[in-house]
């Protein structure tokens, strides 16, 4: 009887093996999807087994393996940290330490602390959290400014829209200010990619841009990322090019 669930040659099949979630009284259909989605998703289950504080981390890694972001030593900032998946990644990758930090994180929530990263809590739109982010690199330009920042949306889509573009706007502003000339911008960007005119301005500033979706993006989501490389300094734009 038991062999009954089992595909040809004795296996079970993807679908035999998927976990089925039953509705509960009081939860509603989308939150019974979200936790059948969540307890078949690969990605969650080796971000428990690595430790990793989201899924999300894989999407940094797997920019990083395309795009080669992270060098040893690098100085990296990572704007909506929470909970903290790209942070872990960077700091392993550069080799940042307590006693040495290289990576700095900002996120309104609050975050349990990660070794080798500077996390501050507060909302990056504020008008200090920038200069906040430049003291905690003491000083220094940073290599790489991540940005995985979203709001919770709305449910009206012009709004989202806007409040989306407003946060990677300021992110790509940030990044001009801060970063040493080579370093790279990556930042999360939904369905019509980049808005014309920041991507035109990221261009001037930047010696190549990219539009990635990494495998661990879901495909039925909208986003994806905006990588920018090659930061060729804030004042070296060319002529007649600001
Ligand atoms: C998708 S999560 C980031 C996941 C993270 N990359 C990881 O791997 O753990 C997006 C985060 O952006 C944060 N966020 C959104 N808007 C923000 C803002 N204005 N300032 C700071 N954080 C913000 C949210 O609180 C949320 O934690």
């Amino acid at each position: 009887m038991a062999d009954k669930a089992l595909g040809r040659g004795g296996r079970k099949s993807e679908k035999d093996l998927k976990i089925r979630v039953k509705t509960a009284k009081g939860r509603k259909v989308s939150s019974t999807k979200w936790l059948e989605r969540q307890l078949n998703d690969p990605y969650v289950a080796r971000a428990r087994a690595q430790g990793m504080r989201s899924r999300a981390a894989f999407k940094i890694k797997e920019i990083d393996d395309k795009h080669k972001l992270f060098k040893k030593g690098a100085r990296v900032v990572d704007l909506g940290a929470a909970p903290g998946g790209w942070s872990q990644v960077a700091a392993a990758a550069v080799g940042s330490t307590d006693a040495h930090p290289l990576v700095v994180g900002i996120d309104y929530l609050q975050m349990d602390p990660i070794p080798g990263v500077v996390l501050l809590q507060k909302d990056f739109t504020e008008d200090d959290a920038p200069q906040m982010l430049v003291d905690a690199l003491g000083g220094h330009k940073a290599d790489v400014v991540m940005s995985d920042m979203a709001w919770p949306t709305t449910g009206h889509r012009p709004t989202d829209h806007l409040r989306i573009v407003q946060l990677v706007e300021l992110a790509a502003y940030f990044a001009i200010d801060v970063l040493a000339p080579g370093g790279a911008f990556v930042a999360k960007v939904f369905q019509g990619g980049t808005e014309h005119e920041l991507l035109h301005h990221l261009k001037r500033h930047f010696r190549s841009t990219f539009h990635v979706k990494p495998p661990a993006s879901r495909q039925d989501s909208a986003e994806t990322y905006l990588v920018a490389k090659g930061f060729k300094g804030k004042d070296d734009v060319g002529d007649g090019e600001e």
